[in-house]
């Protein structure tokens, strides 16, 4: 039987295995909703890379995610700790909520944390994440977050969610903005 040959990536594409869509939020409750809905999408091992300015929405759409994991604890802004642990109160993954701000080192350094829980086994959201720990796993989703407007007052946010690798290629991210 003959084989079809692979079409020649056209550069000016996004990557094949790259899968995105854009959302706009209006309000921080429906920041938690667009949280919750993405906990539906995700299972132990994945890798969450949040990114947006400071105030963007972060930790209130880390919020819905611990809410949608159904995780003990109430996600907040890990200011002094780095990282966090929120078992599932059912039977599902934990959610590590890292705030890589602080983290200089990479890796390593999220490794020496030495965080009682199996990384491979858990849900792991990272704010500030990006440039440190994309070693993790070439299989990542990646939340951008964008104010509309300048003005720091303004509710609305403009959110590109981003599936990599081929764990994200087939996935379906329209249920998020349904
Ligand atoms: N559409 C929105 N989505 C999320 N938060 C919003 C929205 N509109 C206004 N806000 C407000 O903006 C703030 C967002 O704070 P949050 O801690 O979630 O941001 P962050 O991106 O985690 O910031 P930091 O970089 O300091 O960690 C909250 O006070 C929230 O009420
Ligand atoms: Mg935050």
């Amino acid at each position: 039987m003959a084989m079809e040959a692979a079409a020649p990536h056209n550069p000016a594409e996004p990557t094949p295995s790259a899968n995105s869509v854009e959302l706009t939020v209006t309000s921080p409750e429906q920041m938690r909703e667009l949280g919750r809905r993405l906990a539906k999408l995700l299972r132990a091992g994945d890798l969450v890379l949040l990114s947006g300015e400071l105030g963007a929405g972060k930790t209130t759409l880390t919020r819905g995610l611990g809410e949608g994991l159904g995780v003990r604890g109430a996600v907040t802004s890990p200011t002094f700790v780095i990282a966090r642990v929120h078992p599932s109160l059912g039977d599902g993954p934990p959610l590590v909520h890292v705030d890589a701000y602080r983290l200089s080192g990479g890796l390593d350094e999220m490794e020496d944390l030495d965080l009682d829980v199996s990384l491979p086994e858990s849900v792991i959201v990272v704010e500030w994440g990006e440039g440190k720990v994309e070693e993790l796993t070439e299989d990542r989703l990646q939340v951008v977050i964008h104010r509309a407007v300048g003005d720091t007052t303004d509710e609305v946010r403009r959110v590109t969610v981003t599936g990599l690798g081929g764990r994200w290629a087939a996935a379906d991210l329209t249920v998020l903005s349904a």
